[in-house]
């Protein structure tokens, strides 16, 4: 990374940050001693041009669709690896060799059996509350069922959050559907084992193999509104839990991971609605109708995701491999034509998102639309912990940003009897 500066000049006063340049020619100033130099702060509500942190976990290009986990483009490693090489190399930066996958997945997979009494604990919670409420209390529960140094940046934190994740996320699917819970087998490979925990069946082989291409998908897009949660709440010395909590939490909104259980809701409402797509595309395009095409924008992607390019194509193989024959597929594609053809879209570089597909193959598999933010989560939380852990090792303060306050000057007390 090659740094110069630039000038600014504020009241007369010449004030001169570092420029600081990334390994894909990404330019930000630093602008760590402006306040100091000059008493200005900046201002950049919803952080659309604000850099938090330098990370070398994953490079996303906006404008080009470009996204790779450690310089690896997110379509090879969806055609190629495992999600369990890819939880490998968000945290240690490398792909394993066979040695060390094979220990790093027996230790992750011994640990889908969760601590004694804590299925119980789940199943005091309400069956009918949502799977991300649900989800956010366990996950921050556990913290009372592990010992030791839970704000520790080791393996055995790190490997029990990992494990730990698949059976509560199969836990709330069952409880959800008022089922029994399925013991977790670590003899099984992650992905089967979570599954037969949510299905309690034997997997289909495309069902697996869909599975992990779509936790792979979600494993990691840099400083996205949970993952930035997530490193902020572990900037206060909070542990894994509870950090890893704070992302639940923030993935959970229908602007970030809970659009995929929108996208799903609008499709079925289309189709309920006579598959008149035509009157959602104007209620999407009505500045007096709260409507959005859920599942169409990104902040960062101004052309296609290409996760969402790798689902749709996705979409076909397992729909048919499952002979599964859905209408919302039908309106999905139908719904993306429209829309990447309507000047309104266009100009504002509205394309179809990770979120976009992802719910049909959930559906199709057999999740209920309530646990698809879940499963958007279980991608996710290797991408999380690896962020966590990076921010650690740097060593990175306290995040507290500044303000610009706009409220009242000093003013007196009044008594109430003069108010
Ligand atoms: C994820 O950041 C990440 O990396 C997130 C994520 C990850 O992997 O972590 O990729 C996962 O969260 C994907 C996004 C899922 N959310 C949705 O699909 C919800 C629908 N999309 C939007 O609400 C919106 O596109 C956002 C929230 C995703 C992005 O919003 P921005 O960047 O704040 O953009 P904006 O709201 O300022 O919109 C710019 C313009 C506005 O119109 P104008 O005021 O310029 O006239 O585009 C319009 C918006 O009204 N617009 C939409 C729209 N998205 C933006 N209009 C209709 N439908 C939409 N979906």
């Amino acid at each position: 990374m090659s740094e110069n500066t630039v000038s600014i000049h504020l009241e007369g006063k010449e004030v001169k940050l570092p420029v600081v340049i990334g390994t894909e020619n990404e330019k930000a100033l630093d602008i760590a001693k402006l306040r100091d130099e000059s008493g200005y702060i900046t201002l950049d509500t919803g952080y659309k041009n604000t850099g938090a942190t330098k990370s070398s976990i994953t490079f996303l290009d906006g404008e080009l669709g470009i996204l790779r986990y450690r310089g690896y483009d997110i379509a090879e490693l969806a055609e190629y690896a495992s999600f369990t090489e890819v939880m490998w190399l968000l945290l240690k930066g490398e792909l394993p060799n066979a040695s060390e996958l094979a220990a790093f997945e027996a230790s992750v997979n011994a640990k889908t059996v969760l601590p004694e009494g804590f299925a119980a604990m789940q199943r005091a919670l309400p069956a009918q509350s949502h799977p991300m409420a649900q989800l956010a209390s366990a996950i921050c529960m556990l913290s009372g069922y592990h010992t030791g140094n839970l704000a520790a940046v080791n393996d055995e934190n790190i490997h029990t959050i990992l494990g730990n994740f698949a059976t509560v996320s199969a836990n709330i699917q069952r409880h959800f559907l008022g089922k029994n819970l399925v013991p977790a087998d670590p003899a099984k490979d992650f992905v089967t084992n979570f599954l037969t925990m949510a299905f309690d069946e034997e997997p289909d082989a495309a069902v697996v193999d869909a599975m992990d291409k779509l936790l792979i998908l979600h494993a990691d897009h840099e400083q996205n509104c949970s993952t930035s949660t997530v490193r902020i709440v572990g900037s206060s010395m909070a542990n894994i839990y509870a950090s890893v909590t704070g992302g639940i939490t923030a993935l959970w909104g229908p602007l970030h991971g809970g659009a995929n259980q929108s996208v799903l809701e609008m499709l079925e409402a289309i189709s309920a609605d006579g598959g008149n797509i035509e009157k959602y595309v104007a209620k999407a395009k009505d500045k007096d109708d709260p409507f959005r095409l859920m599942g169409f924008g990104h902040r960062v992607y101004k052309n296609f995701d290409p996760r969402a390019k790798i689902i749709k194509k996705a979409c076909d193989n397992v729909l048919e491999k499952l002979g599964v024959n859905d209408p919302t597929l039908d309106i999905a594609k139908k719904l993306e034509e429209i829309a990447l053809n309507d000047e309104y879209f266009v100009k504002r570089n509205l394309y179809p998102n990770v979120d976009f597909y992802s719910g049909i193959i959930y559906k199709a598999i057999g999740f209920p639309t309530e646990m698809f933010t879940v499963l958007f989560a279980l991608g996710r939380v290797p991408g999380w912990v690896a962020q966590w852990k990076e921010m650690r090792e740097n060593k990175e303060p306290i995040g507290r940003p500044r303000q610009v306050y706009t409220g009242y000057n000093l003013r007196p007390y009044v008594s109430a009897d003069k108010r």
